[in-house]
């Protein structure tokens, strides 16, 4: 039966240059994951689109001496350009600057202000007095509540992940003068988590397969006690409140609004064509709905965004929120803006994508953070992708395309070679059940785990020494590794879409199966494909 199935993946800030650790965080396991349900059959909705609001936008803009938009207009299309590259395969990647999601937004603010699950009152916000403005979020710093670091920002905490309100900071201090914030009156909206929580319980109670470092904290964050939020800021880059009566300068809060994202998103793609309905992923029961992110947006996935739609009524809840923790280069969190790595657009230049995303998908922070070192990127480049997956195809490949006119006859299957073939049945269903529980570099062991048995299976029956004597015993085992080596490159697909294309597309078969064996043509010459992965020193 195919399932829809939507892949929701993080709104990155158009702020700053993305990194290794943002692509392996969200990007490349989202569309992992993506890529498999199409294979198989599933329709696939994947979504996201650059996150235009905030203050992360407004002190970069602040910084650069230029307006919001044009600091946008940049990353936007910085990251349209790693997207092509990468081969992630959004169905609509698009921003949160479009009318069609200030409509949506609107149309859920105003439908929960109705409900009374938002409401209007005074509230405290720091302010800095030299400047005569207030400070939403990142305009301003100081130590976090909850596990003293000292550099926590008005919005979060990078330390310890915990979503903070500016007036929680001890110390706060303004980013702007580097005075102490004081804090003055001023009027906001505030979201009713406290009334929107109470069912969250039991519907986190249900979600046994999430990941426990996902499930653990969503459900103390309820358990504490949720607090209702102010939804708009002191800010004049944002999207409007639809009702006006909180005057000049006020503007919703991003983070209301960018996981709005995902829906606003989703009807964005069916808007003006009739053959795409985006109810079929957002109120079909039956349709699954995935949230690709980074720990830090844990808070916003699993809890916050979750009571907006159950606020508003009659749309999926998540099915899974699969987040990752952080890829660590050198015992630091990735970021280019620390200057900690390279940057994406330098590994973009120096190495091929696929080979990019296999390491990446080697090493995803699925359960712990993880580390990668540039060394390790080599070693596996080197090592897995060189040596055992490229020379496999390479040595196979060479042995056809050579001996043709000998090997258009082959004799009978023996023993070795039924195992093999059966064992790359199993590979796609192992490797497949992984991917649907997104243990997607457990997914990518498996695969690979079938390459090295197809090289032991050619190592063992080493048919250019026999090719001469037996040529139909040779043609035997050549058409064995072909189709041992087509499954392969269908299990790597979705990891390494670009090569596997390309060695796929060369082999000639009788059938065209993505997800199970195919029969090789026999007798039919080989396309040369060349060198699939180049070799680092
Ligand atoms: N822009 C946020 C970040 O980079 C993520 C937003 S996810 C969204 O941390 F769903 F809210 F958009
Ligand atoms: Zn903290």
């Amino acid at each position: 039966m195919t399932k829809n199935i939507l892949v929701s993946v993080a709104w990155p800030y158009a702020s700053g240059s993305r990194h290794l650790g943002h692509i392996g965080g969200a990007y490349l396991p989202a569309d992992i994951f993506a890529r498999y349900h199409r294979i198989v059959g599933n329709k696939v909705l994947m979504v996201s689109g650059s996150d235009a609001h905030g203050t992360p936008i407004t002190v970069r803009a602040d910084e650069e001496g230029v307006t919001p938009i044009d600091i946008v207009e940049k990353y936007h299309k910085e990251f349209l350009g790693y997207w092509d590259k990468l081969s992630i395969s959004w169905d609509n990647y698009t921003t949160t600057m479009t009318e069609n999601h200030k409509e949506v937004t609107h149309d859920i603010f105003l439908n929960l202000l109705e409900k009374e699950y938002i409401y209007k009152a005074k509230t405290l916000q720091a302010y800095d007095p030299s400047e005569n403005r207030f400070l939403p979020d990142r305009y301003v710093e100081g130590k976090c509540p909850k596990c003293d670091y000292e550099s926590a920002r008005g919005d979060q905490c990078d330390s310890c992940s915990s979503t903070l309100d500016p007036e929680e900071l001890i110390d706060p201090k303004s980013k702007i003068s580097g005075n102490k914030a004081e804090f003055k009156e001023t009027e906001h909206f505030f979201l009713k988590l406290s009334a929107l929580g109470e069912d969250l319980l039991p519907w986190l109670e249900t979600k046994e397969d999430w990941r426990p470092h996902v499930i653990n904290w969503a459900k103390s964050f309820v358990k504490e006690g949720l607090q209702d939020r102010a939804i708009t800021r002191d800010l004049d880059w944002g999207i409007d409140i639809p009702v006006d009566d909180l005057g000049d300068g006020k503007k919703i809060y991003v983070w209301f609004e960018a996981v709005i994202g995902y829906l606003s998103a989703s009807i964005e793609w069916s808007n003006n064509d009739e053959s795409r309905n985006w109810e079929d992923w957002w109120k079909n029961k039956d349709a699954e709905s995935y949230y690709f992110i980074g720990k830090d947006n844990v808070p916003f996935h699993s809890v916050i965004w979750p009571a907006i739609l159950a606020g508003y009524g009659d749309l999926n809840l998540p099915t899974n929120v699969p987040a990752n923790q952080y890829i660590l280069i050198k015992g630091e969190k990735a970021s280019a803006s620390r200057s900690v790595g390279k940057s994406l657009s330098e590994y973009l230049e120096e190495w091929e994508p696929d080979a990019i995303r296999y390491t990446l998908a080697s090493v995803l922070p699925e359960q712990a953070d993880s580390e990668l070192s540039e060394s390790e990127m080599i070693r596996r480049n080197n090592e897995e992708l060189v040596a055992t997956w490229g020379n496999l195809v390479q040595r196979v490949f060479t042995q056809i395309e050579n001996n043709i006119d000998n090997i258009n006859e082959a004799s009978d299957e023996t023993e070795v070679d039924t195992t093999l073939l059966k064992s790359g049945e199993e590979a796609f269903n192992n490797v497949g059940e992984h991917i649907e529980k997104v243990e997607l570099k457990a997914a990518l062991q498996e695969a690979m785990r079938y390459v090295s048995k197809v090289n032991i299976y050619l190592n063992e029956t080493e048919p250019w020494k026999i090719i001469g004597e037996d040529s139909k015993r040779a043609s035997r085992i050549l058409y064995t590794s072909l189709t041992a080596i087509d499954a392969c490159s269908n299990l790597l697909s979705p990891f390494m879409p670009s090569t596997s294309e390309k060695v796929s597309n060369a082999i000639p078969k009788e059938s065209n199966n993505q997800w199970s064996l195919n029969s090789i043509k026999i007798g039919t010459q080989i396309e040369t494909i060349g060198h699939l992965f180049k070799k680092f020193d």
